[in-house]
């Protein structure tokens, strides 16, 4: 496993990413700037802030007109759409664009909403982020009922057998996380959506977190939608929905009147953010591209970005490996979920520790003076934190690694935090 590791981790051509990515070259305080706050928003490659100025110097303009601008943006929706069609493996027309997850999730909660009624469930999980939690709670206003499937405490990962407790003939709708961003657990998907469609409902699945870290595969999945932000896996700010194309064409948004009702655009409304959706094909590119430079044989995009995250996942691992022996022997630190490297294939190199006698707040504050930028509290992943007591007390430093981060920069990360604890 290790010689695997390091004979991928080799083909990871960590130079070469960074110098994607002129952000990385910050320095705060004469430290250099080291980004460990990916679960919060990555960097962008200089080709993502590229393509938003291009777009706003050659082709500014709305949809549908009959003159080159408007063309020129149409063609550039339909390039970024297959684009994304690529990155989760469906079709263009099942790819919708929006302001974010939260914004998408809650349109297409009220859509939902309108099919459900007193009787109906939902089931959600305590390991989630808020914006999948909420806009299913919206709907308790419709008569129906919310239950929670909890975790498993030790190691924060999902309790599947609770799962399937909760789910019944009386689910419509199973909403999870593909990945923590608090603990960074990785859930069974496909188990899940398994769960929800043996009990004849739909499964709605965060990949917000998870889409920097690994593969997406809808089809694969069976998933009936999926969400995910482009902001963290590279890209502008910018949110993106799939959708089953018979659920987008069955379900009816609420929009105006003069909007199409062709799918997928009946779902967006008003004029989007083209200039960051120019960003969004650059950003699937250069991931692309990464993959070329590693398997200069992937004939596809798709295959492309497979050899994108071959590469991408035992570097990031070996990352973890490191940072988590690192942190376990700095005194009373406690590490939140899976810390064990036979498991690591269950996790994302998302750490959320507490240090006795140091709130996080503290940590990430002496950690942001050094140059170090980490995330201290619940990250809008409210109900783990409460679900393990440590909301009064400041949630969770959380440190977040990506493929651009290196082996020396979670050395002086772990130097750094020896420091500040003394
Ligand atoms: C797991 C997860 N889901 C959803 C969201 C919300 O995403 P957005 O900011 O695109 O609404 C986040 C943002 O941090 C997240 O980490």
């Amino acid at each position: 496993m290790l010689t695997t590791q390091n004979e991928t981790a080799a083909k990871l051509d960590v130079a070469w990413v960074r110098a994607q990515f002129p952000s990385l070259a910050q320095t705060v305080n004469g430290h250099p700037a080291v980004f460990l706050d990916g679960p919060g928003g990555t960097q962008v490659p200089q080709r993502v802030i590229d393509a938003i100025s291009d777009y706003l110097k050659r082709s500014n303009a709305n949809t549908c007109g009959a003159y080159a601008t408007s063309r020129r943006t149409d063609a550039m929706l339909a390039q970024s759409r297959a684009a994304m069609a690529d990155f989760l493996n469906c079709d263009a027309d099942e790819i919708v664009f929006g302001a974010n997850m939260t914004s998408l999730t809650f349109a297409m909660s009220r859509a939902i909403g309108r099919e459900l009624g007193p009787g109906n469930e939902i089931v959600l999980t305590q390991l989630d982020h808020d914006a999948n939690i909420s806009p299913w709670r919206a709907l308790e206003e419709t008569g129906a009922t919310v239950r929670f499937a909890d975790i498993n405490e030790g190691d924060c990962t999902l309790n599947l057998n609770d799962m399937a407790h909760k789910v019944s003939s009386h689910t419509r709708l199973v909403a999870a996380g593909y990945a923590s961003n608090a603990v960074g657990t990785i859930n069974n998907v496909k188990e899940i959506v398994r769960l929800a469609h043996d009990a004849g409902a739909m499964a709605y699945i965060d990949a917000v977190h998870y889409a920097p870290h690994g593969p997406i595969d809808v089809r694969a999945l069976d998933c009936d939608f999926l969400v995910c932000s482009t902001y963290k896996f590279f890209g502008p700010h910018m949110g993106v929905l799939y959708g089953k194309r018979e659920h987008l064409k069955r379900l009816h948004p609420y929009k105006v009147r003069a909007n199409t009702d062709a799918v997928p655009q009946r779902w967006e409304w008003g004029t989007l953010n083209h200039e960051c959706i120019a960003g969004i094909a650059a950003c699937v590119e250069y991931l692309a591209d990464l993959g070329r430079h590693v398997e200069p044989a992937a004939s596809t995009r798709r295959a492309a970005l497979l050899a994108a995250f071959h590469a991408i996942q035992p570097y990031e691992r070996g990352l973890a490996e490191r940072l988590i022996r690192g942190l376990l022997a700095v005194p009373g630190l406690k590490v939140y979920g899976i810390s064990d490297p036979t498991r690591f294939d269950q996790r994302c190199p998302t750490i959320a520790v507490r240090i006795a006698g140091h709130t996080p707040l503290e940590l990430a504050t002496g950690l942001g003076e050094r140059g170090f930028f980490t995330w201290d509290g619940n990250y809008y992943a409210l109900n783990l934190t409460e679900r393990l007591d440590v909301e009064k007390d400041g949630g969770f430093l959380r440190i977040g690694l990506v493929h651009y981060n290196t082996a020396e920069e979670v050395d002086r990360l772990l130097a750094a935090l020896r420091e500040i604890v003394g």
